[in-house]
């Protein structure tokens, strides 16, 4: 028995979590989890977990420099309003982390494992590809998913393994997200990465929702405080995720 594993699973018991996945890097999954969590949390108590042991991009992106501090109930959440958010950034600083992938699991099965969890519903940031992380969480508990793209082929090509690998597993995504799909200009809408109908085919032949995102050039501005964001992007995720 692997007693921190178990203590991981025992504080998700009764949690409902979203995962935001994709096999392919920088399709704006640390985006799209920390909207969709604050969405969440501005009807209700809802946590954030950054699992992405390398990027920690969910820190960069509501601008936490502090780390985490430890009670005798585990590891405290930074609290922007009612969201709580954990990050493994939020142990070891702004330092580049070096791990095997069985040292990595052990990391992120501590960090589940030793949160002060109090809220029922979590929304998880994963990292790019399908290593351990993806692994060690499918150990601890079953997240229903929400599938990032970009609409171009070849991101699209490699998510679409990932999806392959997950219903293999008995996950089958809650939607695909065609993440940048279009971005709207005073002559119309252009799509940078292709046309919609490979994703739209994609959901298609595995029955999964498929919704888009559009571009918001403004996000940059945000980066540091996207707590403060109120755009498209946000408001787009508002119509699709009514949790
Ligand atoms: N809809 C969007 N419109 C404009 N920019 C976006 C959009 N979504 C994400 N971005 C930008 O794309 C970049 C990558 O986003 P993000 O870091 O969220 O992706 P990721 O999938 O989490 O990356 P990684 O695989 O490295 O973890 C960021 O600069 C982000 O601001
Ligand atoms: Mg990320």
């Amino acid at each position: 028995m692997n007693p921190i594993l178990e203590l991981a699973k025992e504080r998700f018991k009764g949690k409902k979590v979203f995962a935001v996945m994709s096999a392919k890097g920088g399709v704006g999954k640390s985006t799209i989890a920390s909207l969709l969590a604050l969405n969440s949390s501005e009807k209700r108590g809802t946590a954030l977990i950054d699992l992405d042991v390398y990027g920690n991009s969910v820190l960069k992106l509501f601008g936490i420099k502090k780390l985490h501090e430890v009670s005798k109930e585990g590891i405290e959440p930074f609290k922007i309003g009612n969201l709580s958010i954990y990050s493994v950034g939020g142990l070891v600083g702004d330092h580049y982390v070096v791990l095997t992938g069985k040292q990595e699991g052990g990391v992120i099965e501590s960090l589940l494992g030793f949160t002060n969890l109090k809220d029922d519903l979590v929304f998880i940031d994963t990292p790019p590809g399908m290593g351990e992380e993806l692994l060690t969480l499918k150990r601890i508990l079953k997240p229903e998913v929400a599938l990032v793209t970009l609409p171009s082929r070849l991101s699209l090509k490699t998510v679409e393994q990932m999806l392959i690998y997950l219903l293999d597993t008995g996950i089958k995504p809650k939607v695909i997200i065609g993440n940048m799909a279009f971005l709207e200009t005073k002559n119309g809408l252009i799509y940078p990465f292709g046309n919609l109908e490979p994703v739209l085919k994609l959901g298609e032949e595995y029955g999964i929702r498929v919704e888009f995102l559009p571009i918001d050039p403004s996000i940059e501005d945000f980066i540091g405080r996207i707590q403060d964001y109120s755009g498209c992007i946000k408001v787009t995720l508002k119509r699709i995720f009514v949790s």
